[in-house]
């Protein structure tokens, strides 16, 4: 049988999962992570694998049945986690989407969050809107990793439950960076490249959104001095 095996970005999601986890994977896809958490007893089934469309839901079922796993997999059509509860799992994972939609498919969880529960999320754009949701929201980012694969960078953040302050706002764009950390740095001159473009696009606006851009100006010099300061 083929091996399977996962792309960066998913063995980076995969290295937060706690040994012995009961996972559920929201929008799962092809539910290759599950599988594989699966096929290395990494996990103890069942692993509950949702997805909103019926295309991915298929192919979850696929796999499952591709690596003898059917009777170990909880496939569903399901909304986010609509209709179930906080003792389905202890560990959610939701990646590969945008971070406005992984805060979404929380806040509408009846789900009543515990120290127990943890989140595995890899949002592929916003991830500052998310990170500020999460804090605002009684949750806090515990550990977090950054993975390039395909040419880009992504952030993997692992989350708890309970009220922390509020990172700044840099920390909130770029997570934690540290000297030495090459993916870190790359990702910090991410940030930096894109806060200057949206300070800078905001050109002629600026007379209409002065604070705006007066934020977005200060952070992106912020996080040049930072980088900086971190290369020397
Ligand atoms: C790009 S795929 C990511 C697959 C996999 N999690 C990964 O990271 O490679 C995003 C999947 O999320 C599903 N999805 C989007 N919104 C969802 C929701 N509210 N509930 C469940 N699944 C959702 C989509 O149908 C799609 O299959």
């Amino acid at each position: 049988m083929e091996i399977l095996k996962l792309s960066p970005r998913l063995a980076a999601v995969a290295s937060f999962v706690p040994q012995g986890a009961v996972i559920a994977d929201v929008g799962t896809d092809h539910a290759y992570l599950p599988a594989c958490l699966l096929l290395s007893e990494r996990i103890t089934p069942p692993a509950h694998a949702f997805d909103i469309n019926e295309g991915p839901v298929e192919s979850a079922r696929k796999t499952a049945e591709k690596y003898g796993l059917a009777d170990k997999m909880d496939i569903r059509l399901n909304n986010g986690l609509a209709g179930t509860r906080e003792t389905l799992a202890d560990t959610v994972i939701i990646a590969g989407m945008g971070g406005e939609n992984i805060a979404d498919i929380i806040a509408r969880s009846s789900w009543r969050w515990t120290g127990r529960h943890t989140l595995i999320l890899q949002p592929m754009s916003k991830a500052y809107e998310l990170c500020s949701w999460l804090y605002e929201n009684g949750f806090y980012i515990a550990g977090e990793a950054k993975v390039k694969d395909g040419g880009e960078l992504y952030r993997v953040l692992c989350v708890k439950t309970g009220r922390r302050e509020m990172p700044d706002e840099l920390e909130l764009y770029a997570g934690v960076i540290r000297a030495g950390e090459a993916l870190e740095l790359e990702y910090l001159e991410k940030i930096c490249r894109k806060l200057q473009k949206a300070a800078e696009g905001l050109g002629a606006a600026k007379n209409a959104q002065p604070e705006r851009y007066e934020k977005l100006t200060k952070l992106a010099q912020q996080a040049k001095n930072r980088l900086e300061e971190l290369k020397r």
